[in-house]
């Protein structure tokens, strides 16, 4: 089946690479030429673990392509997915569906042949209708059908996810859509994974949905995590003691310095936004949003609080800047919030990040990086974990603990124990609801 991705950006490729691992023929486009180069070249921009081996074992394979010319990837493709960006319009909190419209037009021009349109994008309720009503206007002769197929890629897991997903979400308004999706994803059928067949509205809102559960899940125990502090409890211990419920589950109970991201911000806000706009206020999501900001506040406080209340002439070594682990993505990280503020009142910041410096540089101005931890911790005042890196989660405490000026460490991420922190010379220590 020849397929081509409209969009080579982090869900454009990652789907496309995996698609052509499936056995189909992708042909991946975008307008960025430089990009198209790289990617003839084997060079994947985006850290992903295992991405290059598939792109290049499917390049290989001459499965795989990529090109800027729209017209010769849709041609003969059966499918053609849209995986562009949608990123928050400024002031307003809407999607941006600029990008999205604009690829639904070049693509009808392209149509000669029966092709199912599929938004990988998330998009707002509604979306795609107005996308098939687009593509009519545009070409009035196009044989087509459009289609809602969301993705839930975790950023560092991507491929993993896309080729063992917890389900696929399929959106269609024909038994032909039908049976060219079912085709796109057979070998995933093949081995049971569910395939969610519904209608296009339900398939826009499963996206929005989950991501704002998910959000919701993380500010729940994050919001617990801070009574837990005054009341004496321990936030892991509860977490482990409610997870065990089947009906909740233990993922997504992490404590940490609030969720961030390309997704979970930019789709909680869409989502309200959407509400409001169909009278139906999302009250839930809205208070989430709020209590996530709160979060990241509270946890300046707890430095703050750690720093004898002042971060004048302080200074801080962070460990970890990128909103989660393994991977290079800043986006609405929670440190672009704390590191800041710090250094806004007179800390001194140093980072170490395995992957964050290329993007961070810019968002992260007055920093200096470090490549090693013990080098970066030597005569700080303050260590502290805000990204649960592997490299970070045993890490020899009782040198760092000796060559820092004042041995304290604010472990917000939960990854030590409390005992070996102090028997490491850490007497002065925090962490996140415990
Ligand atoms: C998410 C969804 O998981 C994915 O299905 C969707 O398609 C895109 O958004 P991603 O943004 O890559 O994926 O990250 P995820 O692993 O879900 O983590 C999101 C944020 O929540 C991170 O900032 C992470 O640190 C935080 N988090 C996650 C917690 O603080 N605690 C947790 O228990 C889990």
């Amino acid at each position: 089946m020849r397929i081509a991705i409209v969009g080579t950006g982090y869900v454009g490729l990652v789907s496309g690479v995996c698609m052509s691992d499936f056995g189909h023929d992708v042909v991946c486009v975008d307008s960025d030429a430089a990009k198209i180069d790289r990617l003839r070249a084997g060079q994947v921009s985006i850290y992903e673990p295992g991405l290059d081996d598939v792109v290049a074992r499917n390049v290989r394979a001459g499965r795989l392509s990529f090109t800027t010319d729209l017209a010769e990837a849709t041609e003969d493709a059966q499918a053609v997915f849209i995986a562009v960006g949608t990123p928050t319009r400024r002031g307003d909190g809407h999607a941006d569906l600029s990008y999205v419209d604009a690829a639904a037009k070049a693509i009808a021009k392209t149509i000669t042949s029966y092709t199912v349109v599929v938004t990988k994008s998330t998009v707002p309720v509604g979306t795609n209708r107005r996308l098939r009503e687009i593509i009519a206007t545009e070409n009035p002769e196009a044989d087509f059908d459009v289609a809602s197929n969301p993705e839930f890629l975790r950023e560092g897991a991507a491929i993993e996810d896309f080729m063992k997903p917890d389900r696929v979400v399929i959106g269609v308004e024909s038994e032909r859509a039908a049976e060219i999706m079912s085709e796109v994803y057979r070998p995933l059928y093949l081995r049971d994974f569910p395939i969610v067949i519904t209608d296009i509205e339900s398939a826009e809102m499963i996206k929005y949905a989950a991501n704002a559960f998910l959000a919701t899940k993380i500010t729940f125990i994050n919001e617990v995590a801070a009574l837990c502090e005054r009341v004496g409890a321990d936030v892991k211990e509860v977490a482990k003691g409610i997870g065990l419920d089947g009906r909740i589950g233990n993922k997504f109970l992490h404590a940490g310095p609030g969720y961030g991201g390309s997704c979970f911000p930019k789709d909680t806000k869409a989502l309200a936004r959407i509400g409001q706009e169909h009278a139906s206020p999302m009250q839930i999501v809205e208070t989430v949003m709020k209590v996530n900001d709160e979060v990241k506040r509270r946890m300046v406080e707890k430095l703050r609080d750690l720093c004898d209340d002042s971060f004048r002439g302080k200074t801080v070594t962070v460990l970890g800047v990128t909103f989660k682990p393994n991977t290079d993505d800043m986006r609405d990280a929670p440190s672009l919030t704390i590191v800041p503020t710090m250094i806004g009142g007179g800390a001194q910041v140093r980072v170490v990040d395995p992957q964050g410096r290329r993007e961070g540089e810019a968002l992260l101005p007055g920093v200096t990086w470090h490549d090693d931890p013990y080098e970066a911790a030597e005569g700080a005042d303050l260590i502290v974990l805000l990204t649960e890196w592997n490299e970070f989660r045993a890490l020899d405490l009782p040198r760092i603990a000796a060559s820092m000026a004042k041995p304290r460490i604010a472990d917000l991420r939960n990854v030590y124990h409390r005992q070996a922190l102090w028997d490491a010379g850490f007497t002065n220590c925090a962490f996140n609801g415990r």
